[in-house]
């Protein structure tokens, strides 16, 4: 049952929040508060169950005055639900996942990273190694000889330490930090990370990274949320019209690691650079989508990567990130054996995901952009995911 919002609670919030509070210039009008800005966003907490070693998890809940809800627990860092309006106003989940702990705790693939914080390396190393400063590092191998999304005990299943719970006017934040030690899953040097879910009054979810080791690392950190704007178990998204900023890809071997090389989309059913339908093309394209895209952005700057439009709903999905590619996904392997959450079925492309990212196999291809992490540096990425309606 989810907890109630305390009056004292909302009171303090109203109180420290006024208008009053804000920077102004001598010149800036007095502006009177719309009546939604006016309702304090919450940040609750209660109790999601307890790992197989005894350690308490907790489920948050953020939300805005625009009634958009997103629960995230600290194992795994996972958003566990995401309730966005549809073009009259009505609320659903538009995220897979399960309704308890327990699901989640079986990992893949009955759980294939639904919501999930993935790191330290989010997507696959081929031969799971690399060289870093002329050190062969070995990996841990659980996707045949290759190393997928942070190896066997990746950030998706560990316990994260919540650093700050905040609700504010303007936005409602959980900040959740990690300690991945050095040579966990074979990787070299302590990482320090944190990753902060913020929701917003203009209805985005904001996803940011930071990080920083010790040692000469390797990383590459994102969310791998399951979407289906029509509402999570309700079918396939192959209707869904998908729009990428992004001309070019990086094919794959058949064992879904990159080629190395890099190719323009132009002619063939990779092209989403205006919008097409996940399923027109999809038959063409063995096992579905499930590669990396170059975003035109380049990375570095918070750049658009993505819109996608569910017409039945007329739920809109606009995504920014400071991440040069993104991985689409269509949901290939899911097959309708696992019971997702109020007892919904997810079948094969019962989803998409979205996972912002640096390139697979980056550690091993010397011409996509860099993954390495020196100490001293700050590690520092942000994805925006932003809900509208048409
Ligand atoms: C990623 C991968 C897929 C699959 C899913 C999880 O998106 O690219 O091949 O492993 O995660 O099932």
């Amino acid at each position: 049952m989810k907890k109630r919002f305390c009056l004292i609670y909302v009171l303090a919030l109203t109180t420290v929040y006024m208008p009053g509070c804000r920077k102004k210039t001598p010149k800036e009008p007095e502006v009177k508060p719309e009546v939604k800005e006016a309702i304090p966003m919450s940040a609750n907490e209660e109790a999601f169950g307890q790992t197989p070693d005894g350690r308490q998890v907790v489920l948050y809940t953020l939300i805005n005055s625009n009634g958009l809800k997103a629960r995230i627990t600290n194992y795994g860092a996972i958003l566990v639900s995401l309730e966005v309006p549809d073009r009259t106003g009505r609320l659903a989940d538009v995220t897979l996942g399960f309704d308890s702990l327990d699901g989640y705790l079986k990992g893949p693939p009955y759980h294939p990273y639904f919501g999930a914080t993935v790191g330290r390396y989010a997507n696959r190393i081929g031969k799971a190694q690399f060289t870093l400063d002329g050190v062969v590092y070995k990996l841990a191998t659980n996707d045949g000889e290759n190393h997928l999304h942070g190896g066997i005990k990746g950030f998706d299943k560990v316990v994260w330490k919540a650093e700050d719970v905040r609700a504010e006017s303007q936005k409602a934040l959980l900040k959740m930090s990690y300690i991945s030690e050095d040579g966990e899953e074979g990787y070299p040097g302590n990482m320090a990370c944190t990753v902060t879910y913020t929701l917003t009054k203009d209805n985005e979810l904001k996803i940011s990274y930071e990080a920083e080791t010790d040692k000469a690392t390797i990383l590459n950190l994102t969310n791998h949320s399951y979407f289906n704007l029509a509402g999570q178990g309700t079918g396939d998204i192959l209707g869904h019209e998908l729009t990428l900023n992004a001309d070019k890809y990086t094919p794959v071997d058949e064992g879904l690691i990159p080629t190395g090389e890099i190719k323009i989309v132009t002619d063939s059913p990779m092209d989403f650079t205006s919008s097409m339908s996940i399923g027109s093309r999809i038959k063409q394209v063995e096992g579905g989508y499930d590669h990396n895209y170059v975003l035109n952005s380049g990375g570095g700057v918070l750049a658009l990567c993505a819109e996608v439009y569910e017409p039945t709903s007329g739920r809109v999905m606009t995504i920014h990130t400071t991440e040069p590619g993104v991985q689409l996904y269509t949901g290939n392997f899911l097959d309708g054996t696992l019971k997702g959450k109020s007892g919904r079925v997810y079948k094969q492309h019962y989803a998409f995901c979205l996972e912002t990212q640096h390139f697979p196999d980056s550690p091993n291809k010397p011409n996509f952009p860099t993954v390495v992490l020196q100490p001293g540096q700050k590690y520092r990425s942000e994805t925006v995911y932003k809900f509208s309606t048409r």
